[in-house]
C-alpha cells in the first residue's frame, strides 16, 4: 500500500534498530537474549492458578470499564504501602498493560503544541504517545556523569510556555539508574512552581538493589492533585503477557480519561484482572526472590563488564546495566551486530531509547547467572576481536 494513504501520525519510519535485531536473533541458533524487558521467570504459579480458577468460574466477559473492584482496592491498598499516595478505587483505571495507560494519558492530557519534558536516553513510547496527540516530548539530556538521573535544575532548564508534563521514569528504563527521593522532591517543588502535571511512571519501583529507594511522587506535599502513577504487573510479577496495568490520577481527571480508556479498550481482558488481584493479595515471597535474583546478575555483568574495561552507570533498578562501549571502537549500532552475528548475544543499542549519542547498550539481566557469564565471555571475545 502506498504510504501516502496513510495519515501523518503513522509516517513510516525505518524498521527500528530493535526489531531489525531481533529479526537476526530469529535467524540464528544459541543466541543469549539480553535485549527484551521481559523478564525470564515464569508467572509464579499461584498467580497462574488464579487465572485459570476465574476463568472457570465465567470471568470471560467485558469488567467494569475502569476495572474489577477488587483489583482497584488492592492497588489502592499496595500504592498506600509502598509509601505513595492515597487513592479511591474511582480514581484508579485497569489497563492493558502500563503501555495503554501511558497512551491513554498522553492522548487525555496533551494538545497539539503542548510539550512533556523527559529524560533522555528514556522510555521511548512516551515519545510516541505524545506525537500521536500531536504534542511533543522535550529531551533532557542526561549523562553518566551524574548517573543519567534528572535534576531538578535540568527540568527546569527545559520548560517553555509550551510545557504541560514533567515525566519521571523511576527507577530508569533504559539506564536501571533511580532518581535520588531528594532530587525527585526537588523535581516536584519545580512541577508547583510551574503549575505543571507530573506522570510519574512507578513500574519498576520495587525492583531496587543496593538500597536505593523509589521516592512516589504524589504522595509528596501538594503532588496528589497533580499527578498521575503509572505502574504494573509486567515487572513485579513477571506478568508481561497478561497485559494488566494501571493509572491512578487526580479525581477531576479520572471520568475523561476513563472514557478515553474505554474507547480504546471497553476493559482490560477480565482472566488478567483476576490474575493482578492475586499478585497483590497473595504471598510478596515471589517478588523478593526475584529481585534478588536480579541482584545476583548485576553483580555478575558488571564484574564482567569491568573486566572489559567497559564502564557502566551504577545500575540500583528495574534489570538493566547501560554501558559505555565507546572505547570498544565500534558504534553502539555496529557494536550490537556484531556481538549478535559473531558472539551470539543480543543487545540493544541505546538509540532505541532515544539515546543522543551511539555509545551505549543495554543488557538484560533476564537470563540466569550462568548465560550471563557465558554472555560475558562471548562478548569479551568479541571486544578483544575489534580492539585487536
Ligand atoms: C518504563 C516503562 N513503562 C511502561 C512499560 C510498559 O509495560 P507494560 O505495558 O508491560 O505494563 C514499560 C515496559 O517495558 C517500561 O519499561
Amino acid at each position: 500500500m502506498p504510504t501516502t494513504r496513510l495519515a501523518h501520525r503513522a509516517a513510516l519510519k525505518d524498521a527500528r534498530v530493535n526489531i531489525r535485531l531481533q529479526d537476526i536473533a530469529d535467524s540464528l541458533t544459541d543466541v543469549i537474549r539480553m535485549g527484551r524487558g521481559d523478564p525470564d521467570f515464569d508467572t509464579p504459579a499461584h498467580i497462574v492458578r488464579a487465572g485459570q480458577e476465574a476463568l472457570a468460574k465465567g470471568a470471560t466477559h467485558y469488567t467494569h470499564a475502569q476495572g474489577i473492584l477488587p483489583l482497584r482496592q488492592a492497588i489502592a491498598k499496595d500504592i498506600v504501602a509502598r509509601g505513595g499516595a492515597s487513592y479511591t478505587p474511582e480514581q484508579i483505571v485497569v489497563t492493558p498493560g502500563a503501555q495503554q495507560a501511558l497512551f491513554t494519558v498522553a492522548l487525555g492530557l496533551l494538545d497539539p503544541g503542548d510539550e512533556m519534558v523527559a529524560a533522555c536516553p528514556g522510555y521511548h513510547p512516551y515519545h510516541q504517545a505524545a506525537e500521536l496527540a500531536g504534542a511533543r516530548v522535550v529531551d533532557i539530556r542526561t549523562t553518566m556523569a551524574t548517573n543519567f538521573t534528572l535534576t531538578a535544575e535540568m527540568v527546569e532548564a527545559h520548560i517553555t510556555p509550551k510545557t504541560k508534563i514533567v515525566v519521571v521514569v523511576n527507577p530508569s528504563n533504559p539506564t536501571g539508574t533511580v532518581t535520588p527521593p531528594e532530587e525527585v522532591a526537588r523535581i516536584a517543588e519545580v512541577a508547583k512552581a510551574h503549575d505543571l502535571l507530573v506522570i510519574s511512571d512507578e513500574i519498576y519501583a520495587q525492583l531496587t538493589y543496593g538500597g536505593a529507594r523509589v521516592q512516589p511522587v504524589a504522595s509528596l506535599p501538594g503532588m496528589a492533585e497533580r499527578t498521575i502513577t503509572i505502574s504494573g504487573f509486567s515487572k513485579t510479577y513477571a506478568m508481561t503477557g497478561w497485559r494488566v496495568g494501571y493509572f491512578a490520577a487526580p479525581a477531576d481527571l479520572v471520568p475523561a480519561l476513563a472514557a478515553i480508556h474505554n474507547g480504546l479498550a471497553i476493559s482490560t481482558a477480565s482472566v488478567s484482572q483476576h490474575a493482578a488481584l492475586a499478585a497483590l493479595t497473595g504471598p510478596q515471597d515471589c517478588v523478593e526472590d526475584m529481585r534478588r535474583t536480579y541482584d545476583e546478575r548485576r553483580a555478575v555483568l558488571c564484574e564482567g563488564l569491568r573486566a572489559m574495561g567497559i564502564p557502566y552507570a551504577e545500575p540500583q533498578g528495574a534489570f538493566f546495566v547501560y554501558a559505555n562501549v565507546a572505547s570498544v571502537g565500534l558504534g553502539a549500532t555496529a557494536f550490537c551486530e556484531k556481538l549478535l552475528r559473531e558472539g551470539k548475544v543480543l543487545v540493544f543499542p541505546g538509540v532505541v531509547y532515544g539515546d543522543y549519542t551511539d555509545d551505549f547498550v543495554r543488557l538484560s539481566l533476564t537470563q540466569p547467572v550462568e548465560k550471563i557469564r557465558e554472555a560475558c565471555a562471548r562478548m569479551a571475545g568479541v571486544v578483544a576481536a575489534i580492539r585487536a
